[in-house]
Formats: C-alpha cells, structure tokens, sequence
C-alpha cells in the first residue's frame, strides 16, 4: 500500500507509518496532526495514550508516524520530521490568503512575508543537518495558498543548500511565496478545472507569469528580483518554458531555484486530476530534466539535502537484491544504508549499486 512501509529493528530510531488501528501505548507521534479547519490536534512527540488514539480516530485520522517511545532519539534522523512548524506553516498560509486576495496592496504585506521566510530560516538553520523527506510539508488544504508556501519553503531551503547569501535567501524565500502571484488575474474555473485544459486555456494560465510580473513591478517597494521570480519561474534551461522561451543564464538564478521547487512541489501533492507520486519518483523526474528542464546545480543542491526513501522503505536494487532501508547517510541521501538477507549494503561506499524501486 502506499505509503506505508515496514519496519526493521536495527539499533536507530525509525519513523513510520502506521494505520492508526496498530498504535499502541509505547509509540510516540512522530509529526504533527492537523485537522480539516487547519488546527494543530496534537503535536509531534505526544506518546500515544489510549484517549490520544480515541481522538485521533474521532477525527477520522485513519494513518500516523510513529516512532518507539523506548528507543532514544538518533539525533540525525529525529530533526527531520516536521521540516517548519505546524503552526508557521498554518500562520504563513493565512498571509498567503491576505497577500494574493491583494487586501491593501502587496507592499502592506511585504514585511510580514519577510517575517514568514525569517522564520522559516531561523527553524531550516535549527536543524544541524538539514535534510528533507519531501512529505512533511505537503498537506493539501487550499491548494494555491499551501503551494505558494511550500515552494517558498523549499527555495529556501534550496537557496541554503546552495550557500546563498542571507539577503538572497530573503528575496529567494520571498519570491517563492509570490511565483503565482499573477494567478489571481486567471479564472477560477481554469485553475480549478478538473481535467486536461485545452490548448486555449492554457495559453490563458500562462499568462500567469506576465500578470505578476506587472502587478508587481507596479509596487515600487517590491524587489525587482521578486517580480522576475513571477515571471520566469516557468522559463527553462533549454529554452522551452514559457512566457518568452528563454534559455540558460538567460533566466535570473533565483527563478531556476524557483522553477525547481515549484515542480517538485506539484509533483508530491495530490491534484484533482491526478494522485501525488511518491518522493523517490519525484526526485527521478527532476533529476532526469537536470540540465534541460531544471538548472543543473539547482538538482545538485536538491540531491544533497532531499532524502528520497524513509527509514524503513523495502527498496529494490538493479542487480535484483531486495532489502530495506535502516539509516540514511546524510553525505548523500539518495544513497542509504540497507539491509539485505545478505547482510548489510551502504550505498555510500557500494557506488556500483543502484535503488530502482521502491516496492
Ligand atoms: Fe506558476
């Protein structure tokens, strides 16, 4: 089933999930819960007490992550379930709502966006090695809004990996939250559609790009980098991305960062029209374009810090060996530490190895 991975015991804390059925008192909860109004019902690190699951259940939470409650906390692993708050995440996706609904204009929200992407680089710099499993910050509630924060969020962190200065990150983090800015001009009917759009119809969400490029250039206080973001962040490095088809180092560096977390964020969250893959066949789409669809050293960056597999995952290697993932080196987390019937195989030092599925 889907996302739902087993367990073996071998000495570091594993995170898993679980149905909720299987919970038992001596787990603790892993990640945040949040109900369908956006509220935190219970946090991360709660122990799982029989009311606990009784509530959980009540709110129609059918899975969780888990970790044992005996086992101490790998210090590595343990950092990087909930990549920002619950409660960031919650108050950045209202200022979303406030900035794209334009309620007095963008440049009243610009200061509180800044706000928003400080703490989202005070909690990313919190974790000592920063690695992200690409779920933990998709959760679909408004689709637009939480996208806007999630690309912010993973330019950031992206800009960070990439050693970015702080006024970079700023303005990166900024322009992530405002890439679609311009989509406030399409209609909702478009946006919204449940199916293929037409060839008209997507010349219209294309235009997405040029509405929020003038809309924000007409705010003199918006940076002109911010405004570019909204323009090119569809642009792509073989010339084949849209509005003007531009290619390479034509395209402004902080857009290409852009352009990559918009992608892999649309790839990992359910749509209407189609489910969400998983992290492992994101990161195999975006590798794959590195180069033509996405900047090469942004995929770079990507590979270093975006962790494709979960403690746990049954993976299968391309000589045909089967086994489970049981650490995950942070040096290099697409390569982990897995354990075969054969015994233990690190990717790190084993390079003739490959994962090719995640069963
Ligand atoms: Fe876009």
């Amino acid at each position: 089933m889907a996302g739902f991975y087993y367990f073996v015991r071998t000495g570091v804390t594993a995170i898993r999930q679980i149905p909720l059925q299987q919970a038992t008192g001596d787990m603790i909860l892993a990640n945040d819960i949040i109900n369908g109004h956006n509220q935190v019902l219970v946090t991360a690190g709660t122990p799982l007490r029989q009311e606990i699951i009784a509530l959980l259940g009540k709110h129609g939470i059918n899975s969780i992550s888990v970790r044992d409650a005996t086992e101490k906390p790998n210090k590595e692993l343990s950092t990087v379930p909930n990549l920002i708050s619950a409660a960031t995440r919650l108050s950045m996706i209202q200022a979303m709502q406030n900035a794209y609904r334009n309620r007095g204009g963008i440049a009243a929200h610009l200061p509180y966006l800044r706000e928003c992407i400080h703490r989202v680089i005070e909690e990313l710099s919190a974790h000592g090695n920063l690695l992200i499993y690409l779920s933990d910050i998709r959760q679909k509630s408004d689709y637009l809004y939480g996208h806007c924060v999630d690309v912010g969020v993973f330019a950031v962190a992206f800009g960070m990996a990439m050693g970015l200065s702080r006024d970079e990150i700023y303005i990166l983090g900024i322009g992530g939250l405002l890439h679609d800015y311009g989509k406030n001009s399409i209609p909702n009917e478009i946006l919204e559609k449940n199916g293929p759009l037409t060839p008209d119809e997507f010349e219209q969400v294309k235009k997405h790009t040029s509405f929020g490029y003038n809309t924000l250039r007409a705010e003199t206080k918006v940076d002109c980098r911010i405004a570019l973001m909204a323009l090119q962040h569809h642009e792509r490095p073989d010339g084949r991305g849209y509005p003007w088809g531009i290619a390479d180092d034509k395209i402004h560096p902080l857009a290409r960062i852009v352009a990559v977390a918009d992608v892999y964020d649309a790839l990992i969250t359910d749509r209407v029209y189609r489910p969400r893959i998983s992290a492992h066949e994101a990161i195999a789409i975006i590798n794959a374009g590195a180069g033509t669809q996405f900047d090469s050293q942004v995929v770079a960056a990507v590979n270093k810090i975006v962790v494709p597999y979960y403690i746990g995952s049954a993976v299968k290697f391309d000589n045909g060996q089967a086994g489970a993932v049981v650490r995950i080196n942070s040096q290099e987390p697409s390569r982990p530490v897995v354990w075969t019937r054969e015994g233990i195989v690190n990717l790190l030092h084993q390079r003739n190895l490959r994962i090719v599925a995640v069963v």
